[in-house]
């Protein structure tokens, strides 16, 4: 982590505050996760740092975080929006010692992490969509892409890279996720300090990690399932190689989504991109 930020005193003379990491740390003493921040007022990409980091034998719980992306990546190769100072843009490493089949659980333990944080900085309930999108009122609050690196035995690390919409308005957004997508802001009508939720997030990752780890996926699953938001619901799944319609029923023991499609066949769907339909 930088002792002293050098972006701050700069962005604070126009009127644009960058995060204050010695104040975090600080409130993340004895928290495994967030260890060391590797912060930077612009980068490409959190995940492509991180990953770089990784290989390079960054330990388990160093987070790269940066103001700003200029390619800011989402899942199934879309992009991710990542405007200066308004939100938060971070990749967390992560060394579990679980077998790679085992790597979608640590991407559905963020979504739970993730929307434990959300819920304390607004009244309404966030939802997950799966795999890990956090959607409120059925717009996208924030998304997690993780990337791992495994070989045949064991995960070498996993970096969950984490988007959240906090401080930045729906009418600054481009027009073509503006339906779609909201923010703290905008579900609050008041500023959230961003330090604060990257404290509350690194918190609720590390004690749903430490959960993943001493009980198992099924702690993980039900805290997943409670706030599953398509239970029920018609979808459309769309994947590389299927397309499964019917009814989302919720996951199974390693993750995967399970629906029951229109024959009444239950389909598992291990990646893919969930469209909600009419009932
Ligand atoms: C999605 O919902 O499609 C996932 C979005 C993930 C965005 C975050 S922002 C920090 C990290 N770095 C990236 O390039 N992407 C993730």
């Amino acid at each position: 982590m930088s002792a002293k930020n050098p972006a701050h005193s700069a962005n604070e003379a126009s009127g644009r505050t960058a995060l204050d990491l010695d104040h975090v740390r600080e409130d993340l003493e004895k928290v495994r996760l967030g260890t060391r921040f590797h912060y930077f007022p612009e980068i490409d990409s959190t995940n492509t740092h991180a990953r770089q980091l990784a290989e390079k034998g960054a330990a388990e719980g160093e987070v790269v975080i940066a103001e700003s992306q200029s390619r800011g990546r989402g899942r199934l190769g879309r992009r991710w929006q990542s405007p200066p100072f308004v939100n938060l843009y971070l990749s967390v490493i992560l060394r579990p010692k679980l077998p790679p089949v085992h790597v979608p659980q640590i991407t559905l333990m963020g979504a739970v992490a993730l929307a434990d944080a959300a819920a304390t900085f607004i009244s309404q309930a966030p939802t997950i969509k799966w795999p890990n999108d956090i959607l409120v009122n059925g717009k996208k609050l924030a998304g997690i892409l993780t990337e791992a690196s495994c070989d045949t035995e064991r995960v070498n690390y996993v970096i969950l890279g984490i988007g959240v919409n906090l401080n930045y308005r729906v009418d600054r957004m481009p027009e073509e996720i503006r339906a779609r997508a909201t923010s703290v802001v905008e579900l609050t009508r008041q500023e959230v300090k961003r330090e604060s939720f990257l404290s509350r997030l690194i918190r609720d990752l590390d004690r749903c990690y430490g959960e993943l780890e001493e009980a198992g996926f099924a702690a993980i699953a039900r805290q997943w399932e409670a706030r599953f938001g398509l239970r029920g619901q018609r979808v459309r799944v769309e994947s590389l190689d299927q397309m499964v319609l019917g009814r989302a029923q919720g996951i199974d023991e390693d993750g995967a989504l399970l629906v029951e499609d229109d024959q009444g066949k239950l389909q598992r769907v291990v990646a893919g991109d969930v469209i909600p339909l009419e009932p």
